[in-house]
């Protein structure tokens, strides 16, 4: 494996985050790995279960389930940088992925996605592992994701996957609960338009057939481009990986008026061995596949 910008970026945040060692300079905020790359720990921020999350204005509210607001993001920016990294993923982890952009003038309404849980690697060098499909609005600044994890993340994890449903806008992060899953479990991950205010967007996202991991977010910008993505960090051996590969089949894009005329592009890591293939192509029952 070549020497990775993944892996210098995931040390050097680790150690910015827990040495802190200038004296002069302001605090160094301490950082946490997300789907996201590396945040500041205070800013990612778990969801209370049946919680949900409502942009007001410029801030962004965590309501827990019995309609208290449990925290507020003040005056939150986009990304100064995008979520996704299209030109050169490995800076975020996103090492190999398929995507679709909806440029029509209809949203899209529903994306789903099935895949089964991989054996775990050969190996535990301490990685993280994210596999998920995806929505994140054209300019990049957010994303919404039913995250398959393996190894630590800031929603806690070590050696086995689970899963939890990912919402990141701007510097801002937020999770459900992470639950344990097996090796060979089934997974239909889910992000669906659920209402429309002008030009906000109310979205639902979950595994459907896991308990706990619905996350709802009210008001945000109009999700558009999709995604079928394996990322990683701290990755040191190719054994850090699963071997042979992850299908993701089921896969459906839906649009208010309809169904898309859909062609899947791919992004690939070939230094590293690692791509995806277009097995199906299309809106309807696509099959996208993850090579180890
Ligand atoms: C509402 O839920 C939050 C989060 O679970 C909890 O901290 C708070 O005490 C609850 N408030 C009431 C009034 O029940």
């Amino acid at each position: 494996m070549r020497t990775s910008t993944i892996r210098c970026f995931s040390a050097a945040a680790l150690l910015v985050g827990l040495l802190a060692p200038f004296t002069s300079a302001a605090p160094v905020a301490p950082t946490i790995l997300t789907p996201g790359g590396y945040r500041v720990s205070t800013n990612v921020q778990q969801v209370p279960e049946g919680g949900r999350i409502a942009h007001v204005g410029n801030d962004i509210h965590l309501i827990a389930a019995n309609g208290t607001v449990v925290h507020v993001a003040s005056n939150v920016k986009p990304a100064a940088t995008k979520v996704k990294a299209a030109a050169s993923p490995e800076e975020t982890g996103w090492v190999t992925y398929a995507y679709w952009l909806n440029t029509g003038s209809s949203p899209i309404s529903s994306f789903t996605t099935t895949w089964t849980v991989p054996a775990v690697p050969a190996t535990w060098h301490g990685q993280t592992l994210f596999l998920f499909n995806s929505i994140e609005p054209s300019t990049g600044d957010a994303i919404m994701q039913p995250v398959l994890q393996y190894g630590p993340s800031a929603a806690g994890g070590g050696e086995y996957w689970a899963v939890a449903t990912w919402y990141l806008y701007g510097s801002n992060v937020f999770f459900t609960n992470p639950i344990q899953v097996s090796v060979g479990q089934t997974l239909n991950g889910i992000v669906s338009l659920v209402g429309q205010s002008g030009s906000t967007y109310n979205y639902d996202s979950q595994f459907t057939n896991i308990g706990g991991t619905a996350l709802t977010v009210d008001g945000g910008e109009q999700l558009t481009w999709a995604t079928e993505t394996l990322e990683a960090y701290s990755v040191t051996a190719a054994s850090d990986y699963p071997t042979g590969s992850t299908v993701f089949s089921g896969i459906n894009l839906a649009l208010t008026s309809g169904t898309p005329s859909v062609s899947w592009s791919h992004v690939d890591d070939t230094a590293d061995g690692l791509s995806t293939s277009i097995g199906v192509n299309g809106a309807t029952n696509a099959q996208i596949t993850i090579h180890y």
